[in-house]
């Protein structure tokens, strides 16, 4: 660069580094690797699972691939890998899944995940426990000690009484320290400026529940208190689902977890 180029700066406010989006598509692309011809696919949902659905695309239209069809996971995914020329199937029409392929929030030491900040776990967790594997592809990011360290822990509740459902997460909680909870929103769309709740593909509602040092407790027994509540319809903890996750790390090499 000339001596005039202002220096290159970079505020709270950029898009992830490039680096980090690099991580991202390393990881989907080993996890593409793993498809053969014929495979019928879960598609998973986010800016990881994103990489994996452009290359896909790329090896069905070189050839390399032949007879994939995939499973969204969302109306977004739905739309991309449209676009990608990734053929399609309803859940209800796949024979077999025969491996899902998606992205986490969260990933702890026993392989168990966080996801749906994108909204999406309830088809996700719905394709992804119908199929045979599923793979995970995170940055190292995404690596935790603890369930519900770096963020919020999605519910997916019904909007008829969805702020007194949230009562009911919270009572789930009742006197656990640090823990807080909300229903998720979005700035609305009528550009206004106001904030309206957050809904899924589904029509539904996400209450975000928040732990200032990740979830302590048996997340089984979590699982199961949060599933009793009526107006509940599924949370984000996917509990012993990932088959192996695929770990992109800044130093250039790639874990396989299992
Ligand atoms: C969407 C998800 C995503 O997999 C999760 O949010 C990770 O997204 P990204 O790859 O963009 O970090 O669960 O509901």
């Amino acid at each position: 660069g000339s001596a005039a180029s202002p220096p290159r700066t970079l505020d709270a406010a950029s898009p992830p580094t490039a680096s980090q989006e690099d991580l991202k598509r390393v990881a989907a692309h080993r996890a593409v690797a793993m498809v053969g011809s014929n495979m019928t696919l879960g598609l998973g949902t986010g800016s990881t699972a994103a990489h994996a659905l452009d290359r896909l695309g790329d090896l069905l239209r070189s050839g390399a691939l032949r007879g994939v069809a995939g499973v969204p996971t969302s109306l977004k995914t739905e739309a991309h890998a449209a676009r990608a020329g990734i053929p399609m199937l309803a859940l209800a029409d796949a024979a077999e899944i025969h491996l899902s392929i998606d992205g986490a929030d969260e990933v702890d030491p026993d392989l168990n995940l966080v996801k749906g900040r994108g909204g999406s776990l309830l088809r996700e967790k719905m394709i992804e426990g119908a199929g045979a594997r599923f793979v995970v592809i995170v940055d190292e990011s995404k690596l935790v000690p603890r369930l519900g360290c770096t963020g919020a822990v999605p519910v997916e509740v019904v909007p008829f009484g969805s702020a007194y459902t949230l009562g009911l997460v919270r009572k789930v909680f009742d006197g656990v320290p640090g823990f807080s909870a909300r229903l998720r929103t979005v700035v609305s769309k009528a550009g206004d400026g106001k904030e309206e709740l957050f809904v899924t593909d589904n029509g539904n509602h996400i209450v975000e529940m928040f732990f200032d040092d990740g979830i302590l407790g048996d997340l089984r027994a979590i699982s199961d208190s949060l599933l009793r509540i009526t107006g509940v319809v599924e949370h984000g903890m996917f509990l012993g689902m990932a088959t192996s996750v695929i770990v992109a790390k800044k130093d250039g090499t790639v874990a396989v977890l299992t």
